[in-house]
């Protein structure tokens, strides 16, 4: 298998169902079509950057002319949008313990403007800093007016200042062509990467707010786009059952009307779990909305939960399999890797648990897995199935390009438009004005 792999047959919905959606989607299948041959001009304009060249070229450029400072440290500065993608795929593909693991280039993500943790972020950056090795800052904001963004990045480019005259040669902006930190990083001399207007920070991971980090932190930026262009494509197919994406959003709009509303993603990694936060953004920014597009008031929007397997079984399985009935799961599993370490075999410790003498921990996850498919199935709770055949950056790529066609998709099922947040807006409105005041 080099394909992800889909398995819907334990939905529980009836064929004639989907069937009878499948008619109503036809039409977005098609906007999706022209979409794609429109650069990016539309809303659904992210479903293009994985064929962007030019932009590729550009965070190549900009990488090895960073990478020459020969850094220790990248720190990426962002919230939302504009720095999940990037985790998620950079923890998906080398690890969430790489720090510890590898000795090159390490990451540190300043998100959040929680003194705490900028503190620590700021400390180890001065230490850093003091032994004379380098940090590279990339500060990731499309509007270049988010709050929390900005005030992380004032106070961490003030301190590459006051270590580094040539400061400005560290920083890397990624915004919106003439938006205020573009702006004030051309005046600065900062290097620029440019976010495409119609792509939204929920979609932009395959623009140069995820490609230049991970690039940086050595992901294969090319195999991560050949997945996604690959998944691309497949989610324009018009036959439902040969379009994961479409046939997704059908079983969980389905789901959702009839009363199935809390979406459990189930990642069976550890590794998986900041896909789970970028998917928890995806899902309820795109999707929870007061208006449906004809202007009624609708308070839309399904509940997305995240678990990871298999130790989130020992805080949520009791929940899944005996509360209420208003989850869809769906069950994200890598295919193939049980030989990488094992339990030994020591008979003094068999009298402990039978059957894992022996066994290497993929082949017991392996077994956990089957267990809580089959009490789903007899507790007639539905799910469905995605398995990668590995964790590689082209598996990655397709997998974030289908969760997010399937978003848009679910976006039209649901009459609701998947590319704004007004409500959100509106905090951050209300924030500046605080703050002004
Ligand atoms: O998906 C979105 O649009 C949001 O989550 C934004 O990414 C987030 O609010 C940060 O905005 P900005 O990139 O403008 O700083």
């Amino acid at each position: 298998m080099d394909e992800l792999f889909f398995s819907f047959q334990d939905s529980l919905i009836p064929d004639e169902e989907i069937d009878e959606l499948g008619v109503k989607i036809g039409g977005e299948i098609q906007s999706m079509k022209d979409a794609a041959s429109m650069g990016y001009s539309d809303d659904r304009a992210s479903i293009n950057l994985p064929f962007d060249n030019k932009a590729v070229d550009r965070v190549k450029e900009v990488v090895e002319d960073k990478k020459e400072l020969n850094p220790s440290y990248l720190v990426v500065v962002g919230i939302g949008g504009s720095i999940r993608g990037t985790k998620a795929v950079q923890e998906a593909v080398s690890g969430k313990l790489r720090n510890q693991r590898d000795s090159g280039m390490k990451v540190l993500y300043a998100c959040n403007p929680d003194p705490y943790i900028i503190r620590d972020i700021k400390g180890i950056m001065e230490s850093i800093l003091e032994k004379k090795d380098n940090v590279v800052l990339n500060v990731v904001s499309k509007s270049g007016t988010t709050t929390e963004t900005m005030a992380n990045f004032q106070l961490l480019v003030d301190l590459l200042k006051e270590h580094r005259q040539d400061y400005r040669r560290y920083v890397v902006a990624t915004t919106e062509r003439d938006s205020g930190l573009w702006n004030l990083a051309s005046k600065e001399g900062f290097d620029l990467l440019e976010i495409p207007g119609k792509v939204g920070g929920r979609y932009s991971v395959y623009s140069p707010v995820g490609l230049f980090p991970l690039a940086m932190l050595g992901v294969d930026i090319d195999e991560l786009l050949k997945g996604a262009r690959i998944m691309r494509d497949r989610c324009l197919k018009s036959e439902i059952r040969d379009n994961p994406a479409v046939f997704g959003s059908i079983v969980t709009y389905l789901h959702h009307r009839g009363g199935n509303s809390i979406y459990n993603l189930f990642l069976y990694s550890e590794d998986f779990e900041s896909i789970g936060g970028w998917y928890r953004q995806l899902m309820a920014e795109s999707l929870g909305k007061e208006y449906n597009n004809s202007g009624e008031r609708v308070f839309e929007g399904l509940t997305p939960l995240t678990c990871i397997g298999s130790r989130d079984l020992h805080s949520m399985a009791q929940l899944l399999l005996g509360g209420p009935y208003d989850k869809l799961t769906s069950f994200i599993k890598v295919e193939g890797e049980d030989s990488m370490v094992s339990v030994p075999v020591n008979p003094r410790y068999s009298c402990l648990v039978d059957g894992i003498q022996g066994k290497s921990l993929g082949f017991i996850i392996d077994a956990i897995y089957e267990g809580v498919k089959v009490s789903f199935r007899n507790n007639k709770r539905p799910f469905t199935e995605v398995v990668l055949p590995d964790r590689r950056e082209a598996s990655i790529g397709e997998f974030l390009q289908y969760k997010m066609m399937e978003t848009m998709y679910l976006g039209s099922l649901l009459d609701v438009n998947p590319f704004n947040q007004p409500n959100v807006e509106s905090y951050k409105k209300e924030t500046r004005r605080i703050l002004g005041d």
